[in-house]
């Protein structure tokens, strides 16, 4: 049986990183490309190594590509944007990427394609019940699913929590800025996971993002009822997310289109 695959890209504060993924496996069949995020990283900008990232790798025509952006992506616009250019708000992804690229792409918010990169290859996988897959770096972004079903742009990372914007508080990137010891951090990560439990009763949570590598530093730290357990994928998630969301949306349209087309 021929290998499916689809095309994964992840959009960072720091690096923009794509590579083609075994969706059978969850594996890369190329070694990834990372090209640095431009300093100003606007639409533009960011289309352009989008554009550049493809072309250096040698993809069969129909290959599904899928982009995790650090954004809600509500029906492939960006509402609102806490941590890259403003001027993306209002913008239209899918269309510009076409425009730039000539290629179709999914777009999807890049915790969202985390939680399902857990969901179908690693920390989450198989497992029912509602979970919560909660990635700590420059923001913090959250994907909520239930029996293996995810429910898109969450943002808990902006929930308001004691007065304040919660990754503000407890990002990795709060860390590194006000210099704060992992016991000092895993404080504030403790109140943000008491609230999001209260919220949301989750039966797992799973932490990604960069930091999670050194989950053994700061995990054992936070006394939780809900099991909080480290990630698998770690900063393969978003790559290997947004293509296996990209791969499964279009199995779903295609789904739809047989549908309509019957009715
Ligand atoms: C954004 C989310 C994103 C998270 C992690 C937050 O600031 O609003 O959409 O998932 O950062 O990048």
């Amino acid at each position: 049986m021929s290998r499916r695959i689809a095309f994964g890209i992840d959009i960072g504060g720091s690096g923009i990183k794509g590579a083609p993924v075994d969706l059978d496996t969850g594996e890369f069949t190329a070694d990834r490309v990372r090209i640095p995020t431009p300093e100003h990283s606007t639409p533009q900008a960011v289309s352009q190594v989008i554009a550049k990232l493809l072309a250096s790798f040698d993809m069969p025509p129909k290959t599904p590509i899928g982009i995790a952006f650090p954004a809600p992506i509500h029906h492939g616009v960006v509402p609102f944007i806490a941590n890259l250019d403003k001027s993306w708000t209002g913008v239209d992804l899918p269309r510009l990427i076409k425009a730039n690229t000539g290629h179709d792409a999914v777009v999807v918010n890049d915790a969202d394609a985390a939680g399902f990169a857990e969901q179908q290859y690693g920390a989450a996988e198989g497992k029912d019940g509602t979970i919560l897959v909660v990635t700590l770096g420059t923001g913090i972004g959250s994907a909520l699913i239930c029996n293996g079903v995810l429910v898109p742009n969450t943002e808990f990372g902006h929930l308001e929590i004691d007065g304040k914007n919660a990754e503000k508080q407890a990002a990795d990137s709060a860390r590194e800025r006000e210099n704060l010891t992992m016991k000092q951090w895993a404080v504030r990560l403790q109140r943000y996971f008491d609230v999001v439990d209260m919220l949301l009763s989750p039966d797992l949570i799973v932490v990604g993002g960069g930091v999670s590598k050194k989950y053994k530093e700061f995990l054992p730290l936070i006394k939780s009822r809900v099991p909080i357990i480290p990630a698998k994928l770690f900063n393969q998630a978003g790559i290997v997310g947004a293509a296996a969301y990209a791969a499964a949306e279009e199995k779903h349209l295609k789904k739809r289109e047989k549908h309509d087309k019957k009715h």
